[in-house]
Formats: structure tokens, sequence, C-alpha cells
């Protein structure tokens, strides 16, 4: 696992977008794992000012999402399908049918936990799989005690992780319970995973991530099993490194 110290979110949000543009040069129609929450933005602020600058032809690029929440409707501005065609699709100027990611609203949630993974197999995986990381060390919505070696599929949210996001909502109560994230064995399956952390909420996690043994009770911890792993983080996520 490479380690990597910036001094601020922005300059994270740079260095990464600089290694998705050398992505996108060598492998135009490179799949693009996206994650939300505000973690990621400077990424897609960075990677869109690269893309209109003409820095590298991004029009092959192909999207997809790493999560969403279960039972929101269709073009709800919080499911994270929406969040994805606005701050990253949209913006790179994609049409949606480079995007692709669970569905949510589906009434067999666990057939389309299980068609998002062969999907995601048969677009020929995953090139680079973007990741912030919770305060309690999950990564997707892969909450403490995942397993492993799990595979895209229902999971509850942990109170911790619905009072994190409620920001996002009008009220707590309207957060939704279940998600369908891809599962760590999947996450693991990219082939290069690469992890933002911003902000002192976040340090904690980060060392029980970089330093701690792997286990399931830290879920990003995983990244340590990886062969092409980097953590990105800020001198506020790294204090306690
Ligand atoms: C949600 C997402 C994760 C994200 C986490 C942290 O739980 N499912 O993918 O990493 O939020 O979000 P933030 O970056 O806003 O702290």
């Amino acid at each position: 696992m490479e380690v990597v110290i910036v001094p601020d979110a922005a300059a994270g949000g740079e260095l990464i977008a600089e290694a998705m543009v050398e992505l996108l040069r060598r492998k135009p129609d490179a799949l693009l794992g996206v994650a939300t929450g505000s973690t990621p933005l400077p990424i897609y602020e960075a990677l869109a000012t690269k893309v209109r600058a003409k820095a590298v032809d991004a029009s092959r690029a192909r999207i997809c999402q790493l999560d969403e929440y279960v039972g929101l409707p269709a073009g709800h501005p919080e499911s994270y399908r929406s969040v994805v065609l606005r701050e990253v699709v949209e913006p790179l100027g994609l049409s949606p049918d480079s995007f692709m990611g669970p569905d949510g609203t589906a009434e067999d949630v666990r057939g389309a936990c299980a068609a998002y993974d062969r999907a995601l197999a048969e677009a020929g995986g995953v090139d680079l799989q973007l990741l912030g990381i919770g305060t309690d060390g999950h990564i997707g919505f892969n909450e403490p005690c995942s397993s492993l070696v799990s595979r895209t599929r229902i999971k509850t949210l942990t109170q911790q992780t619905r009072e994190d996001n409620a920001r996002f909502f009008d009220s707590p109560d309207e957060v939704p319970h279940h998600v369908i994230t891809q599962g760590i064995g999947t996450i693991l399956e990219a082939r290069h995973l690469v992890l933002l952390a911003t902000g002192e909420r976040k340090a904690d996690a980060v060392a029980q991530t970089v330093e701690g043994p792997v286990a399931s009770i830290v879920p990003a911890s995983a990244l340590q099993l990886h062969p092409h792993a980097t953590v990105v983080v800020d001198e506020a996520a790294a204090s306690k490194l």
C-alpha cells in the first residue's frame, strides 16, 4: 500500500485527477469507479477542469458506481445515481449511457446486486476505483464486520453512518436504512484502488486502515491485501499515523 500525504484536500484532488488523466491517456475507454460523499468532490472538479482544458480526451471514459441507497425514488436528488450523474458524468460531458450502477429501485434487490457484479465483470472490470472512508472505516457501504470476500449485496446502515449522511437529506429520518454496495471482494478486483481521506474526523479510521491489522472490523484495512492500492491523505487525516 502506498500512502501519500498532501497538504490539503485540493492537492489530493489534483493528484488523483492527474492519475485519472494518465490512465485515460493509456486507456481511453477505462472504467472508472467513482465514490460519493463530500471527500471526492475536489477530484471531480480537478478532473473536469483538465478535461475542459483538453489535457485528455475523456469522451470514451466509462463510469461506474460503488454503492446506492435502496428505496429512494428514481430521480431523487440524493440517490447516488443522481449524485454521480450530477457531479461526474455531466461535468465530464459524458452521456448517461457511459455510466452504470446498481438499481436501488429494483423489486428484486438481491437479483439487482448479482446483476451488477456480472455487469462489472462483463465490462472488463474496473480500472481505477476511487474510495472515500467512513468515520468507522467503511468503504462503499461495507460497514464494520463486513466479510472481506463479500460480493455486491444489500446491507443495513449503522446508526453512525445514517447520522453522518443525514446532512444530505432534509431530515435524519429520510436517510434510507438499506443500501446496495459493491462487496469488499468486488472492490478488491479493481486494478487500482485509490482512497482519499481528508480532515481530522477521518484520522482514526486512516490510522487503523494503514497501520492496524487487516480485520473486518475496519473494512478499509482490506486495501492492505491489494497489490496496487494508494491512500491519499491530507495532513489532518494523517495526524494519527
Ligand atoms: C458514504 C459513502 C462512502 C463514502 C462515505 C464518506 O457512506 N457510501 O463511499 O466514502 O460516505 O463520505 P464523506 O466523504 O462525505 O465523509
